[in-house]
């Protein structure tokens, strides 16, 4: 893009960088009273200003990886336009959080839905400082953790931070709804509905609660409905809950918060940095990392797949590097030879992608070295699994879940 870079938004750039637009839609004409700042051959209008009224429009997404430098225009809006500080700090919020939960909640008695995610983790343990056993936290196993994830959790909730904790052992439930289901929008109704369902059960045992607690973080508060923008995949993670249970009030400690922030915030409150740093995990969790229909025996197989993969990612020191990796069981069986005997089993497919926002990212360059050994451990030790796939396309076009 062509940008006149004696404008304040673009300071320190030179007259031409790339950031990520579409092409779809364009400003034909900028209104009175702005200057035009920025275009491409295809979109006349992509960057303007009112310098007069300080007001800036853009056309192009300085937030993503893709944009080359896209963070120094939002850096150059907020510190050289808005005259922000930027001297926030996250012990003053914690702090400042704890003191004002404690006189909004009081004696009253809080509920809170924990996955084990990073977001629900940090907004149950501030609560838990602020209210200590005021708070129940529900943690429903839908089955569908990777490997040995639900037990982690309990350890970490119950034994170290002593929070009161109720764990639901629901795996039958939800197969039982999913059998047979393919459609990976189907699964994730059914697993959002049936997530409400089990909540609800287990909260009407406990009876009125004063305040209902949500992980919700601003990027969920914005995919949510403040745009228009069209659901590619509908994410459950806000809303639901809230019409099922008998509460007062919502309390969402995190909602300003982005989720480097959420992170920084679960360090100061002593969470585990294995957890903090946990990669993303769907709420639907692995029922859409297994193409097609969901059994039992599939789960164990991706469950035993995945966990060899992370641990490999792991000796070879990637996993703070990479930002999203994970086993795919897709739904082919092709043939292959064990032995002397022929197979007819799985392909299980690896999936790892660099990226912050997840929103765009590129598929990562893991060495052969520890593809190979991934692949040969996963065959060798993994039933049912004669061939391993890397999948190598990047977001866009490919979305990072295969579902
Ligand atoms: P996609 O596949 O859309 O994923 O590129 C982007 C990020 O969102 C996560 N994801 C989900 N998270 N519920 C969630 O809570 C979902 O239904 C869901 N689908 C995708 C995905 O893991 C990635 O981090």
């Amino acid at each position: 893009m062509e940008i006149d870079s004696t404008s304040s938004l673009f300071q320190g750039f030179e007259n031409q960088n790339d950031f990520l637009m579409s092409h779809t839609d364009f400003v034909a004409e900028v209104p009175a009273g702005f200057k035009n700042i920025g275009k491409t051959m295809h979109c006349p209008n992509a960057a303007m200003e009112n310098s007069d009224k300080k007001l800036y429009g853009i056309q192009f997404h300085p937030e993503v990886n893709l944009s080359v430098n896209g963070t120094k225009v939002i850096y150059n809006f907020l510190f050289n336009i808005c005259k922000c500080s930027g001297d926030w700090q996250i012990s003053s919020f914690v702090e400042d959080s704890i003191k004002t939960l404690k006189e909004k909640i009081g004696d009253g008695k809080a509920l809170c839905a924990l996955s084990g995610g990073v977001d629900s983790s940090v907004a149950a343990v501030l609560l838990h400082k602020a209210i200590g056993k005021n708070l129940t936290c529900i943690f429903v196993d839908h089955g569908l953790l990777r490997k040995n994830e639900g037990d982690e959790v309990e350890e970490i909730f119950r034994n170290q931070f002593d929070i009161n904790l109720l764990r639901v052992d629901a795996k039958d439930r939800f197969l039982e709804k999913l059998s047979g289901v393919t459609d990976p929008e189907k699964k994730r109704k059914i697993i959002g509905e049936e997530f409400i369902r089990v909540f609800e059960e287990e909260a009407k045992k406990i009876g009125t609660v004063d305040f209902l607690v949500q992980g919700t973080i601003y990027p969920d508060v914005i995919e949510s409905g403040l745009g228009k923008s069209s659901v590619i995949k509908s994410h459950h993670n806000v809303g639901g809950l809230p019409d099922y249970v008998d509460f007062k009030e919502i309390v969402e400690p995190l909602r300003n918060l982005f989720k480097d922030e959420v992170r920084k915030t679960g360090l100061e409150l002593g969470i585990p940095e294995n957890l903090v740093f946990r990669q993303p995990f769907p709420g639907p969790g692995l029922a859409i990392r297994i193409i097609g229909d969901i059994t039992d025996d599939k789960l164990n197989i991706l469950k035993d797949a995945d966990s060899i993969f992370r641990e490999e990612i792991a000796n070879a020191g990637l996993d703070k590097s990479i930002n999203q990796y994970f086993a795919v069981l897709t739904n082919l069986k092709s043939v292959g030879v064990m032995g002397d005997e022929r197979t007819y089993d799985y392909t299980i497919a690896l999936r790892a992608v660099e990226t912050t926002d997840f929103m765009t990212g590129v598929w990562s360059k893991i060495p052969y070295e520890v593809l190979e050994k991934v692949s040969s451990r996963i065959v060798n030790e993994v039933k049912h699994v004669n061939r391993v796939v890397y999948d190598i396309t990047s977001k866009p076009p490919a979305t990072i879940e295969w579902e």
